[in-house]
């Protein structure tokens, strides 16, 4: 968790954040140990912009990563922010069973399992359940 949150606040200094300046850094591990990064990424016109936790998935998953095992996300604020929904559902879908690591920069951190932070999630298994049945 420490190489993890190591990550993550170096790639916060990447953090594309013009219009909100809330610069935010993660990292996930994948199942095969590696570690991948990702900052926010604001677009001008709002809605595409993409939070750091997602990018950080979207790299793994795109490098050949099926399973993630923890996520470490930090920002400047106090308490550290939890990952929003949206970000909650995007990790729960790779690594139901993570721990995630919130911190900020001033070194205070609060570990979570994701299944606290996404109680009673929806799961790929009903969309494939469906599948299975047509
Ligand atoms: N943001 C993240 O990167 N992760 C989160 O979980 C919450 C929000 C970003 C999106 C936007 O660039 C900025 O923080 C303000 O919402």
């Amino acid at each position: 968790m420490k190489e993890l949150l190591e990550a993550a606040r170096h790639v916060r200094q990447f953090a594309h954040a013009p219009y909100s300046t809330f610069k935010v850094g993660a990292a996930v591990r994948g199942a095969s140990g590696a570690i991948y990064t990702g900052c926010n990424i604001e677009i001008s016109s709002y809605s595409h912009t993409c939070c750091a936790e997602r990018v950080a998935v979207f790299k793994a998953v795109s490098e050949g990563e099926t399973r993630l095992v923890a996520c470490a996300v930090i920002t400047d604020v106090s308490p550290p922010a939890p990952p929003c929904g949206a970000c909650r559902q995007v990790l729960h879908d790779f690594g139901p069973d993570m721990s995630v690591l919130m911190a900020n920069t001033a070194g205070e951190q609060q570990v979570m399992a994701l299944r606290v932070l996404l109680p009673n999630a929806f799961t790929p298994d009903k969309v494939l359940d469906v599948l299975r049945r047509t």
